[in-house]
């Protein structure tokens, strides 16, 4: 048995909500396009889950956070896909794909054939058995990455009020994990095996004024060391956590956010792989012409920064998505990808901006003891990535701005001393 699009996106994450609602703004008719997710729901925005969705009192549930509600565009409930003649494959998992035959084979055993391919299958969580620790079976082991996780979070923080969390990993999951917990009255304790948290980002300046607002909250960080072991009750849960410094944790329940691996394996040996994503070019295309790949599974060139990344955030994979729609649709009009990246995150009453590269010489400014403070990242004498925290939308826009625009910095002194006036001035 078999159907046939002519538009297939693979995934119904992030970038296929974007995509959808770009098809339909430029115009595909009914029965040519179809999304294949093995999520049981429409697509929804990811980000809502660390926050909101983990919230006590009015949580956010679905509908609510359907794209493409976080650029307050539309909300694409399943109605809307119904009522523009795109079809949603639900709950189905694509096992196989053939990209010369141009096929997907679903696990229900249904061959879906399309003329062009659009990848988002963006990524699973990384497992601690790949750590060599085992134990992500147990009930109360938590990690992070669709809506059936969070609702495990959600159910085993109610089944310990007041109790211990253990954290492990200080990145993004760990950060915004912590905060919720602790919102809805858990102790916290993290643990990571760097000298501060969220070292792929902050400067340690940065990472203190974090880790001292978090311990502020009661939160505790165990640095530098990482999880050994677990101790289990008669039930098979968790009931501590042994660390290779043979620390031990009491836990309730314990959250585990110690990276990702972007879905590829349908396409490893049939398609170009680069920095562990799909490598597309500048028009988000892969090494098959009629395959595009977008949000977290691609690697396209950043020509801002003359290199191939691969980036894991919300902004990007919207925007690439919609931008190899535009290809597809609009081929004469549309350039290159001209992406300028962007992370943020919203933790507690803070909030921080992050746009560009962190590479080169780092200059703080703001005030670290108060509330607005940042940092510029400065390479070969020009502005190559900013941070802001406490910002307004205009001082955002001007640090994303001067960015862009790569501004020259003549003296890293000066700009310590200009701090957001720099770019405020551009
Ligand atoms: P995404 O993961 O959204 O979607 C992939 C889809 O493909 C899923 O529906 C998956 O089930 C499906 N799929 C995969 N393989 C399949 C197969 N073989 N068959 C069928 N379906 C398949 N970013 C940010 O900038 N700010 C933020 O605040 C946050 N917050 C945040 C919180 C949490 C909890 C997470 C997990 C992530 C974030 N992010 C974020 C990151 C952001 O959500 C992420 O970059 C985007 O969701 C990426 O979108 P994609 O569509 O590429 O993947
Ligand atoms: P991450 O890459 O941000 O952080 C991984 C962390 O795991 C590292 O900081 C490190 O502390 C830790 N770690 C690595 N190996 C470990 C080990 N063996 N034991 C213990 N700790 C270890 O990944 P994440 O926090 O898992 O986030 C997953 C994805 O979700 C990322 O793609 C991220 O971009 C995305 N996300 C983004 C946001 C945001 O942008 N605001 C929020 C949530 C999630």
């Amino acid at each position: 048995m078999g159907r046939a699009f002519v538009y297939v996106i693979l995934g119904g994450g992030v970038a296929a909500g974007y995509a959808a609602l770009e098809f339909s703004k430029r115009g595909v008719s009914p029965g040519e396009l179809c999304i294949i997710s093995d999520e049981p729901v429409a697509p929804y925005e990811r980000p809502a889950l660390s926050k909101g969705y983990l919230l006590p009192g009015a949580p956010a549930r679905l509908p609510s956070f359907h794209t493409c509600v976080g650029t307050h565009e539309e909300r694409l409930t399943p109605k809307w896909y119904k009522e523009h003649g795109i079809e949603l494959v639900l709950g189905t998992r694509v096992k196989s794909a053939d990209v010369r035959r141009k096929t997907l084979l679903t696990a229900t055993g249904e061959t879906i054939s399309y003329k062009i391919l659009i990848i988002a299958t963006g990524a699973r969580a990384l497992r601690l058995e790949e750590f060599g620790v085992n134990g992500s079976d147990a009930e109360n082991v938590c990690y992070l990455r669709d809506i059936a996780d969070a609702n495990r979070i959600v159910d085993v923080m109610k089944s310990c009020p007041e109790g211990n969390a253990v954290v492990i990993g200080g990145g993004y999951v760990g950060m915004e994990c912590a905060a919720s917990l602790v919102i809805n009255k858990i102790n916290v304790s993290m643990v990571f095996p760097e000298e501060h948290c969220m070292a792929r980002l902050f400067t340690p300046k940065i990472a203190s004024y974090y880790e001292d607002y978090y311990n502020g909250k009661g939160i505790k960080f165990v640095k530098g060391t990482i999880l050994s072991s677990f101790e289990f009750d008669s039930d098979g849960k968790v009931t501590a956590v042994i660390l290779t410094d043979g620390t031990r944790l009491d836990a309730n329940m314990v959250i585990v956010g110690i990276g990702i691996r972007p879905n590829t394996s349908l396409f490893e040996g049939q398609l170009t792989l680069e920095k562990g994503g799909i490598k597309v070019n500048g028009l988000m295309q892969t090494s098959n012409s009629s395959v595009y790949a977008v949000g977290d599974v691609a690697a396209f060139p950043v020509k801002l920064f003359g290199e191939t990344r691969r980036l894991e955030h919300v902004d990007s994979a919207r925007k690439s998505a919609r931008h190899a729609v535009a290809v597809i649709l609009n081929p004469e009009e549309t350039g290159e990808f001209d992406y300028l990246p962007f992370f943020y995150s919203r933790i507690f009453s803070l909030s921080w901006q992050f746009y560009g590269d962190n590479a080169g010489e780092v200059v703080h400014y703001g005030d670290f003891l108060g509330t607005k403070f940042g940092a510029y990242w400065v390479s070969k004498g020009q502005l190559v990535g900013s941070f802001l925290e406490g910002g307004s939308k205009e001082e955002y826009e001007a640090i994303a701005r001067a960015t862009r625009q790569k501004s020259t910095v003549e003296n890293l002194t000066e700009l310590e001393e200009q701090g957001l006036g720099f770019a405020l001035a551009i």
